[in-house]
């Protein structure tokens, strides 16, 4: 309760700020030489900015090029605990995906009434947003798979799961809005030995192996690995688009510095995924990576 009158106060100094700005444009020029506590420097305030600007993704998330910022923590409802989330993990003919089950899941066996998955605080402030869908990139060959860069440095793999702000009533009505969508993403490293914490999600792709073929389960189930590094709260965050056509620019984007590891044994069964075209489902169709144009790009 305290904190969210903090941040209630902690609003309204910012929209004092923003109010008071003349020129939008000025102020990013000026952004390398800024001083990192100008409240109105702070993400996601400046958006108002970026109505001419082009701040596309992925891009090459440079250290050098980035301020600290010093806010809450980000929190997770209902993603890492037993009772979690359900979601559909399914190959679409076109990628390995994930979706929520919006209501619930019934079979012979049983009827659940699904719950929502929800992420708040850091950079979203005391908004709300809702888990929606997850998108996984690695590639068919060697260790760059990643869409987004770290430090001129793509990764093995590169898993993104996509929020959508609650008021704005659903993901397409989210891409509207220069602060609907959230998206969360975390890099994968190659490493010698198999992740063990990968081991459920990795066994059951071959259930999977083939077009419209899917999986349901609770998210902790199959993604348990993630919670250390959301647990660290290291993250880079800044604003950007949709990585796919029409490339809305409708993202906070929140990566996180720490990676998870998986060996290439493992990353090899995701190789194994086939699509509708009968061809290894891969992300080298990709988006190349676009400019940073100046965006604010902070992290904590
Ligand atoms: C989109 O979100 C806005 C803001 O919350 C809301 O007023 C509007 O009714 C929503 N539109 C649809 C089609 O859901």
């Amino acid at each position: 309760m305290v904190n969210i009158l903090f941040l209630f106060l902690y609003l309204s100094t910012l929209n004092l700020n923003v109010q008071s700005l003349d020129s939008g444009t000025e102020n990013l020029n000026g952004l390398n030489n800024a001083n990192p506590t100008d409240q109105s420097m702070l993400w996601p305030f400046v958006k108002i900015h970026f109505k001419d600007q082009q701040v596309q993704s992925p891009i090459d998330i440079l250290k050098q090029c980035s301020y600290e910022l010093s806010i809450s923590s980000l929190l997770y409802y209902d993603y890492w605990r037993d009772e979690s989330v359900l979601i559909k993990i399914i190959n679409n003919g076109q990628a390995l995906y994930v979706h929520t089950l919006h209501f619930g899941y019934q079979s012979r066996y049983l009827e659940i009434e699904n719950k929502l998955a929800i992420i708040t605080g850091g950079p979203l402030f005391d908004s709300l947003y809702e888990f929606n869908r997850m998108y996984f990139y690695w590639g068919d060959v060697g260790e760059c798979g990643s869409e987004n860069q770290m430090n001129d440095q793509f990764y093995a793999m590169e898993v993104q799961m996509v929020h959508f702000k609650q008021e704005y009533g659903s993901y397409e009505n989210a891409t509207r809005y220069d602060d609907g969508i959230c998206i969360v993403s975390f890099f994968g490293q190659i490493s010698d030995e198999d992740n063990i914490d990968l081991k459920n999600l990795v066994t059951n792709l071959n259930v999977i192996q083939t077009s419209d073929q899917y999986l349901v389960g609770r998210f902790n189930n199959y993604f348990s690995w993630l919670l250390p590094i959301a647990e660290e709260n290291q993250y880079y965050t800044f604003p950007g688009s949709l990585t796919k056509d029409p490339y809305t620019q409708c993202v906070i984007w929140i990566v996180y510095k720490n990676t998870f590891k998986i060996s290439q044994t493992q990353l090899s069964t995701f190789r194994t995924l086939v699509g509708s075209d009968q061809q290894m489902i891969t992300s080298t169709k990709r988006r190349e990576i676009q400019p940073l144009n100046n965006r604010p790009l902070c992290w904590t």
